[in-house]
């Protein structure tokens, strides 16, 4: 699985990454910086931070920045624009990509386990966009938000209910945006991926013997989860001026995940080629 872009697709940008110390939002920010960008990355933990930093400017000789920040807090998100602009001089893009689920009936979330999820998600991602939208607009400069959502955002989904509250939230946010921000020069766009393995969403989603009862494998047409190389080439081009043209569009990538499902008739992939046979031959009969 190899990198997509020209090698300096990105170069001379510098990309705020929220959640960009550990698992998707790590392998996006690394081909980032493969492709010349300097990387802010933010989120709570600051002793994950530095080590994902020196860890990334080792492996790819570029620039990175760790701030911590809640992005709960709208004054840490103004922290974090304003350590990025001392460091790097603008912020050309910002990929909301720090999230908080895990796996419940909804009847036994307490109140908090709702706001907690919705507060990291709905309100972080709005508080960040806000933050750098205004900070862009006063300062005349264009920008591009990449929002990373999930297929569920428009399904539903149940059990992780305040997750997809949320990222149903979100994803409206990227449209009307997208409509209301380009005059600015500001585009808009989302991520809805389906499953990719990454420590943080596989033990909190697929826990012990869940991942056996619900194997996510089994719903996709691909049979494979989705490489984080792959993913990382589609943010590429949604945060380069390749996808200029792109605004408020939302691109799957989930290897038919969510579509195999909704398909009324896709479970006949079960039938086998003898019952195929047999079905044939009674049709034959009549
Ligand atoms: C029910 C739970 C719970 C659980 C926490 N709570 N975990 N309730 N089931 N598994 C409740 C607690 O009891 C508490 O309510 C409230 O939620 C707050 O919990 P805390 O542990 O105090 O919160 P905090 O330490 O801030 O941690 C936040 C978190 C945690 C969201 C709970 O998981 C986290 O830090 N997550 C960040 C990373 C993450 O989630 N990554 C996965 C993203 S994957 P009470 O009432 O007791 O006070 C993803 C993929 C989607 O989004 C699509 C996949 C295909
Ligand atoms: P992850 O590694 O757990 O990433 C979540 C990140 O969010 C962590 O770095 C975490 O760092 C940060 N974060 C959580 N709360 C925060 C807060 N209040 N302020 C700042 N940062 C916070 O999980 P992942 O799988 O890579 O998920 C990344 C994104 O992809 C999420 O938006 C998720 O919904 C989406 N997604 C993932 C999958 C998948 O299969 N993996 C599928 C669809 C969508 P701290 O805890 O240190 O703050």
């Amino acid at each position: 699985m190899s990198g997509m872009l020209k090698d300096d697709a990105l170069k001379g940008k510098t990309i705020i990454v929220t959640g960009g110390a550990t698992g998707l939002g790590r392998s996006m920010g690394k081909y980032f910086l493969e492709l010349g960008a300097n990387l802010v990355i933010a989120s709570r933990k600051m002793e994950v931070l530095e080590k994902a930093a020196a860890e990334l400017e080792a492996e790819t000789g570029g620039k990175v920045l760790p701030v911590s920040c809640d992005i709960r807090k709208y004054d840490q998100i103004e922290n974090v624009i304003a350590e990025a602009e001392a460091k790097f001089g603008s912020i050309s893009g910002v990929l909301n990509n720090a999230a908080g689920n895990f796996i419940s009936p909804t009847e036994r979330l307490s109140h908090r386990a709702f706001d907690i999820v919705i507060d990291i998600v709905l309100r972080g991602t709005y508080n960040f966009t806000l933050a750098a939208g205004k900070n862009w607009i006063n300062k005349k400069q264009a920008g591009t938000f990449l929002n990373i959502v999930t297929t569920y955002a428009w399904t539903g989904s149940g059990y992780v209910v305040p997750s997809a509250c949320a990222k149903a939230g979100i994803l409206s946010m990227t449209r009307s945006l997208a409509s209301e921000w380009a005059k600015y020069n500001i585009r808009s766009n989302a991520i809805a991926p389906g499953p990719f393995p990454t420590e943080g969403a596989w033990k909190r989603l697929f826990p012990g013997e869940v991942a056996e009862q619900i194997d996510p494998l089994k719903r996709i047409p691909l049979k494979r989860f989705g490489e984080h190389q792959e993913l990382a080439n589609l943010a590429a081009y949604l945060m380069s001026d390749y996808s200029a043209y792109v605004n408020g569009e939302v691109v799957t990538i989930d290897g038919g995940e969510w579509v195999h499902g909704a398909g009324e008739f896709n479970g006949l992939e079960a039938v086998t080629p003898e019952m195929w046979d047999m079905l044939e031959k009674m049709r034959a009969k009549k």
